[in-house]
């Protein structure tokens, strides 16, 4: 796979091209200002309200969505995935003339049909591999987050220079920049959210909690074991990788970690996760998702209320809050 980098790419093609970013929340917000920051001619779509207000106070020029999808010659969607048709079909699609370009940062609507473009337009995707505030900190930092880039449709000839330009612009060319598909990308970043970054880690959380306070332990020794203790471990493995933790870690971790490890996550645990794989890629996930959401996400908030229920997030926001966090 070719990585690319700040050196490889040209950012005068975007040169007196207005870029419409419609929404400012955790995306919109971060690569907006990132781009501005990076010399680009931005403006901001959106509904009145809180957003609005926040674009306007940090400077940005704002309007209604259908107005910015005017002005723009690069319309970049950050709003929610499952708001993006209705918004699209009533408020972008008839602003978009030849040799516009629509953007996504994610693959999903495209990739299973729910917004189909005309032939007349690029679609891209630069797709940051990081949460919105994390890449605007780095990015004032002086570093960017890694990510993927991909050409759904090339009208202009020009798809895949502007993709990897406004990926430069958000300042992922400081680190790296990957090029993809929309299918590759749909399908990987639904499969890794949900059985290893925000499924696969709850429930190793809340699991290994629960062993050791029907086993008897205080329920706040447990949540520094289980919880707190898991960032300091990530953080390594981040830094060093997998093994280069292993070396940090006392002698008797390494040993336990490594030899008792697969006797937790086993092949039991693969197999779901080869089940989950395969309703991310026959559309069986997207189906039950755009199903619960059109019902107006009963499910997803019974399982969130119940989630803030468990004692670990009882015993997490009583301890955070005595160390003086949020
Ligand atoms: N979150 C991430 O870190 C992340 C990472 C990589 C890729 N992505 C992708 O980035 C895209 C945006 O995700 P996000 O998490 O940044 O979204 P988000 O924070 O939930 O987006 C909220 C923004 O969208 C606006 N909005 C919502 N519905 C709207 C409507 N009907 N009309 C106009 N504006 C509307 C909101 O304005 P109001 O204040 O008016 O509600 C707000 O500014 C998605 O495709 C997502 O998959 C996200
Ligand atoms: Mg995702």
């Amino acid at each position: 796979m070719r990585v690319y980098h700040d050196e490889d790419i040209d950012l005068d093609l975007l040169r007196g091209r207005t870029v419409a970013v419609i929404g400012y929340g955790s995306q919109g917000r971060a690569q907006a200002l990132n781009m501005r920051d990076s010399g680009l001619d931005v403006v901001i779509g959106l509904r009145r309200g809180a957003s609005w207000t926040r674009a306007e106070e940090e400077g940005f020029d704002v309007h209604p969505v259908s107005e910015a999808a005017e002005l723009g010659d690069i319309i970049v969607m950050l709003i929610p995935d499952m708001a993006q048709p209705k918004v699209y079909e009533d408020q972008i699609r008839p602003h978009l003339s030849e040799g516009k370009t629509l953007q996504f940062a994610h693959g999903f609507n495209i990739h299973f049909g729910r917004i189909t473009p005309p032939e007349f337009v690029d679609v891209i995707m630069v797709a940051p591999k990081a949460p919105g505030p994390e890449m605007r900190r780095q990015y004032e930092a002086g570093f960017g987050v890694p990510a993927l880039v991909a050409v759904h449709q090339d009208y202009t000839g020009e798809a895949r220079a502007k993709a990897l330009a406004m990926a430069k612009a958000i300042g992922s060319g400081r680190v790296g920049i990957l090029e993809t598909t929309f299918r590759e990308e749909t399908e990987s970043d639904l499969f890794g959210e949900q059985a290893v970054l925000c499924g696969g880690v709850d429930q190793l959380i809340r699991r290994g909690f629960k062993v050791l306070v029907e086993a008897g332990y205080p329920p706040e020794l447990a949540y520094f074991e289980v919880l707190n203790e898991l960032k300091l471990i990530v953080d390594l493995i981040y830094r060093q990788g997998i093994s280069g933790m292993y070396r940090a870690v006392s002698e008797t971790a390494r040993y336990g970690g490594l030899s008792i490890g697969p006797a937790i996550i086993d092949d039991h645990v693969e197999e779901n996760m080869r089940r989950a794989l395969k309703a991310v890629r026959d559309g069986g996930f997207a189906e039950r998702w755009i199903e619960e959401y059109e019902r107006g996400c009963p499910e997803l908030q019974r399982l969130l209320e119940e989630c803030e229920n468990l004692e670990i997030e009882r015993v997490g926001r009583e301890i955070r809050r005595m160390a003086g966090g949020v």
